[in-house]
């Protein structure tokens, strides 16, 4: 298992695998096959799999914990470049197709719907975790300092859950789902976060009693 994901034929393979979906719309484009509504369709298509890229790249921090798959970690940054990717094409055929550029339009639906709002927030934070993605970003701006800025993902994965849950009209199972495992992913990382905090046992065991 670890020389596989240590395999520079792996990132390639999944790398062809995120782009898939975009194959499928492709295809469906070309096809005329884009149902009824094809904005509607690419909406939710690329919609979904913004918030599926976002929450894989939350997942691996604490999957390469728990599986003891240290190697997992190089696989996180193309899963949120493609978070980012995908959100650049859904709001791409949101500015493009559904509003053609009129900003008085944008500007109305802004003020109409307020999941565009938390949506145009989770997709604003994005912008400058792609930009500081790279090693040299991470040295320029130092690893805490890189760290701190990154933590943003956080609430951009709220946010687009908030966004999913507020759009729906009824339905509100998927969302839900997703807000269930945004949760988990974050209360995971507030618990090792609290491990981290308390002393170790041996220390804790000769410390004094303030009590006594
Ligand atoms: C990280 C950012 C975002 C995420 C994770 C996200 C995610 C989603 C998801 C999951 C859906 C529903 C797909 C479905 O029903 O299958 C959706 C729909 C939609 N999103 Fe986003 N989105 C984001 C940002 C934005 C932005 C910035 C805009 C526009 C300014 C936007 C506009 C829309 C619209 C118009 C819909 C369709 C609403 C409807 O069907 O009535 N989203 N988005």
């Amino acid at each position: 298992m670890h020389s596989l994901l240590s395999s520079k034929w792996t990132k390639a393979a999944l790398f062809t695998l995120a782009l898939v979906p975009l194959a499928i719309l492709l295809w469906r484009g070309f096809h005329q096959n884009l149902t009824a509504n094809p904005i509607e369709f690419i909406t939710h298509a690329t919609g979904d799999w913004t918030i599926r890229f976002l929450v894989l790249t939350l997942a691996i921090t604490p999957l390469r914990q728990i599986l003891k798959l240290p190697e997992l970690i190089r696989f996180r940054r193309m899963l949120g470049l493609f978070a980012f990717f995908y959100a650049c094409l859904h709001f791409t055929t949101w500015i493009w197709f559904d509003k053609f550029f009129d900003l008085s339009e944008m500007w109305k639906d802004i003020e109409k719907r307020r999941f565009i709002t938390v949506g145009m927030l989770a997709f604003f934070l994005m912008i400058p975790l792609a930009l500081t993605s790279t090693a040299g970003w991470i040295r320029r701006l130092g690893g805490r300092r890189w760290q701190m800025l990154h933590r943003a993902i956080y609430v951009s994965a709220v946010a687009g859950v908030i966004h999913y849950y507020w759009l729906v009209k009824s339905d509100v199972r998927k969302p839900l789902m997703y807000g269930a495992v945004v949760t988990l992913l974050l209360a995971w990382r507030v618990g090792q976060w609290i491990l981290r905090r308390r002393p170790p046992a041996h220390v804790r065991a000769t410390s004094p009693d303030p009590s006594a």
